[in-house]
């Protein structure tokens, strides 16, 4: 078995989950189970960035110790987790000892190889980013932008990395893998990035100003700096594990890209000696009104509010459906409520319904087996409909390989579309009115056709829908088997199941409320 490893950024522990929190976990989920659906042996880490500044000063505020602090808002993101229906294997805290450990072995090994020394920094800092800032920072009248909060001038002893030494090492990695990073326009940014000289990485804080992070092995008096401890954690949840490391891809938004995922990242890893991932994919931001939802600008939205009301499939469907991997989008009520109601419950809700219903009345719950004769123009319809199938089929497994599951939901529902149309025009609800034996042998076809359809899109969405998936499977009185791809051919896997009468999926919501 091909081994998959994926990990999603880990969250900063200040502040409570949101949407965008919630999309980047519900992305890595859905590629996570496409990978296990393609028969990888998948390994899905997820957690929490619990050291630096801004979760001291919370904590603080709070006047409770930090591990308190942390233990109460990781259990916040943790619990979210089930919620969203994430089939992660692990959940990682940067405060746990394994991940301490293994950050400590490493900045010990760099240091012992030279790659580490102690220097003199003065420098703009700014306490909200938690980074050194640098000249070209500045607005062009000088001042500082808005994100970085209150600057102020520190002069102190540091450690650095030796970054820059690499910086030509890198630029050729990039040449030499111009698919590393997902989507392909910023990997082009990257190496715009690149073009600029680098300067060593400091990773360190006195422990006088910084208490809240892992002691240097080497230097009682410092603890990391913030990416140095978080960038690990992908490495030290699985250094015990063997065969896992290096990761397949790093899933992470746009923000946290350039540079510490695309750049100190990649070379702490070669300084180390650690394989590299096979890549990363930078998904883009979930807006409201144009500007980023974030816990700052108090426009964020919590997750589990439109989980409670629409249910975790909606939700995830939405998600996938509407944001086009690596660009943003707008999250707004009306939207979610026109892609809920004329995709989730008109579109599938009344196929499961019309073939439940039309199945428990015509064939009392059985299915019958299709009789398509290919010489029969009566027959037409049906076999266009498998060959409307055959195309999507054909397109399915390179759609979801290159993330583009937006477009692949897309295509099925205008499948399932397509289906609904077929049974309109079939009419079996006039077929089986009739006692000619051939509307008796059409109404037979129609009924194997419209379920055939219904299960083949709904495997299709199995890794985006899953609970949803599962019960209209049980209501058809179906198991699907292992292997995912030959549950995508048309054939005759219902044939003789025993159907439910009916099944509530995607209840109509309250019409939305007038402004
Ligand atoms: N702790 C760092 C990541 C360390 S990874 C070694 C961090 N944390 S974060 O809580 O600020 O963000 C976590 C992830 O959520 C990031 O990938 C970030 O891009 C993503 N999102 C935060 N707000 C977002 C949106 N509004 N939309 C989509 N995702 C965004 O950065």
């Amino acid at each position: 078995m091909k081994s998959f490893y994926i990990t999603t950024a880990i969250d900063y522990v200040n502040g409570s989950p949101h949407l965008g929190h919630a999309y980047e976990k519900v992305l890595t989920d859905v590629i996570a189970r496409f990978r296990r659906q393609m028969g990888d042996q998948v390994h899905f880490l997820t957690g929490v960035d619990e050291h630096g500044q801004k979760v001291q000063a919370s904590a603080k505020k709070r006047g409770i110790p930090p591990q308190q602090f942390c233990d109460e808002v990781s259990a916040e993101f943790r619990a979210l987790l089930p919620k969203l229906n994430i089939s992660n294997d692990d959940f990682i805290r940067t405060t746990e000892v394994r991940h301490k450990k293994v950050v400590q072995a490493v900045l010990q090994q760099l240091f012992d190889k030279g790659e580490i020394y102690q220097a003199e920094y003065r420098g703009f800092y700014s306490t909200r980013q938690e980074q050194f800032l640098q000249d070209k920072d500045r607005l062009p009248d000088g001042s500082w932008p808005e994100i970085f909060g209150e600057v102020t001038e520190i002069v102190e002893s540091n450690y650095f990395f030796k970054l820059k030494q690499y910086q030509a090492w890198l630029v050729e990695f990039y040449e030499q893998n111009p698919n590393f990073i997902f989507p392909a326009f910023r990997q082009k940014q990257v190496v715009e990035f690149l073009k600029e000289p680098l300067n060593d990485l400091c990773i360190s804080r006195p422990r006088e100003r910084l208490e809240w992070g892992i002691e240097l092995p080497f230097d009682a008096d410092y603890v990391t700096y913030v990416w140095f401890d978080a960038l690990i954690n992908y490495y030290s949840a699985v250094a015990d594990l063997p065969g896992v490391w290096p990761a397949t891809y790093h899933v992470i938004g746009k923000d946290i890209l350039v540079p510490p995922h695309a750049v100190y990242w990649p070379i702490m890893l070669h300084a180390a000696g650690l394989a590299l991932p096979k890549g990363i994919i930078a998904h883009g931001w979930w807006l409201q009104r144009g500007a980023k939802m974030s816990k700052s600008t108090g426009n964020a939205l919590n997750p589990l509010d439109l989980v409670e009301e629409f249910g975790v499939d909606a939700f995830r469907y939405f998600l996938i459906r509407e944001m086009n991997v690596g660009q943003d989008s707008d999250f707004t009520r009306e939207q979610f409520l026109v892609r809920y109601n004329s995709e989730l419950a008109n579109n599938l809700g009344n196929l499961v319904n019309r073939t439940l219903n039309m199945t428990t009345r015509f064939a009392a719950g059985v299915l019958p087996a299709a009789e398509v004769d290919l010489r029969d123009s009566a027959n037409v319809d049906e076999l266009e409909l498998t060959v409307k199938w055959e195309m999507l089929r054909r397109d399915l497994v390179k759609m979801n390989e290159g993330f583009q599951f937006h477009y692949a939901l897309e295509r099925t529902m205008v499948f399932l579309t397509e289906t609904n149309a077929y049974i309109e025009k079939r009419a079996p609800w006039k077929l089986g009115k009739s006692t000619d034996p051939k509307d008796q042998s059409l109404l037979r076809t129609s009924l194997a056709t419209m379920a055939e359809a219904l299960r083949l899109a709904v495997a299709a969405m199995q890794h985006i829908i899953p609970s949803t998936t599962e019960k209209i499977n049980a209501v058809l009185g179906y198991t699907p088997g292992p292997k995912w791809e030959s549950e995508l051919e048309w054939g005759t896997k219902l044939a003789g199941c025993k159907f439910a009468e009916a099944l509530v999926l995607f209840p109509r919501p309250a019409p939305p409320e007038k402004k």
